[in-house]
């Protein structure tokens, strides 16, 4: 396969690259820093049957007039990508999005409006193409919103909002959506929420995404239980609900 994975640099996208590296499926690693990416890749080349088959990309998604294009041109250039994983995103403090108006901005901009800019540019190029797949990772934030974490939350509820729409546009192309919602996960940006004995290893939450895209299934929770945990949360009734302190 030709792969693309967006936010590249990411703990949980890296454990996917390692995996797909190993089955020898050819890798073109995006993120705003080249900088960042360039680890990634040479951990990757040792890993991949030829270093060639790993390449990074420096690749702002603010720049909205070039987006559509610079998508085209780089599927083009990698020979028609497969697979789009779309895997960055940014949690910030509850209390900063609270009060300052440039954080809940840059909340919504990192986790929502980007990661909708960037599927977008891939699925004209892939309905076009009637094949490929478009994987979201979204998070269990998105499923309720919580007073801890309502702006991340309210953004991947859109993540996932929009993946269910993507998905049923996509579907007569034979193009999959895959919306993956890991629970809190042993990474950087999770190292600030919880002890590290109750985050999730990423190389089992990679093990679950890749074998979701395999599946091309709609919507994984990972680890597993999740999805339980959070049928749970879903039905809870709202006047109870907004007494407890989560
Ligand atoms: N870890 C968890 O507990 C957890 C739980 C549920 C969902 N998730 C989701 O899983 C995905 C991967 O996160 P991770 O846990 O692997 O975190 P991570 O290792 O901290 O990586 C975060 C990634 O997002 C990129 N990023 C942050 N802000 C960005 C922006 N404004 N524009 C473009 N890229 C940006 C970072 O790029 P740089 O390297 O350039 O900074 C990095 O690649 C995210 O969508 C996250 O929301 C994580």
């Amino acid at each position: 396969m030709n792969i693309l994975i967006y936010g590249a640099s990411s703990r949980i996208a890296h454990e996917c690259a390692r995996l797909w590296a190993r089955d020898g499926h050819a890798l073109v690693l995006a993120g705003r820093s080249a900088l960042r990416l360039e680890p990634v890749a040479a951990d990757l080349r040792v890993l991949a049957a030829s270093p060639e088959s790993v390449r990074t990309l420096a690749w702002d998604l603010a720049d909205e007039a070039t987006l559509r294009q610079r998508f085209a041109d780089e599927d083009a250039r990698a020979g028609g990508f497969d697979l789009l994983l779309v895997a960055h995103g940014w949690l910030p403090e509850q209390a900063a999005a609270q009060r300052d108006p440039a954080v809940l901005r840059e909340t919504v901009e990192a986790n929502a409006l980007s990661v909708a800019q960037i599927c977008e540019a891939a699925a004209g190029v892939f309905e076009a193409r009637r094949r490929g797949t478009i994987a979201v990772i979204g998070s269990v934030a998105g499923d309720r919103g919580r007073q801890s974490n309502y702006l991340y939350g309210a953004s991947k509820g859109f993540v996932e909002r929009y993946c269910q729409g993507l998905r049923n546009r996509l579907h007569a192309a034979g193009v999959a959506v895959v919306l993956v919602k890991p629970g809190p996960t042993d990474t950087p940006m999770a190292r600030q929420l919880a002890r590290p004995g109750r985050l999730a290893d990423p190389r089992d939450v990679a093990r679950d995404i890749v074998r979701a895209i395999d599946r091309r299934q709609a919507v994984v929770y990972t680890p597993g239980p999740w999805r339980w945990i959070m049928t749970v949360i879903r039905w809870i009734p709202e006047r109870a609900f907004v007494r407890l302190k989560l």
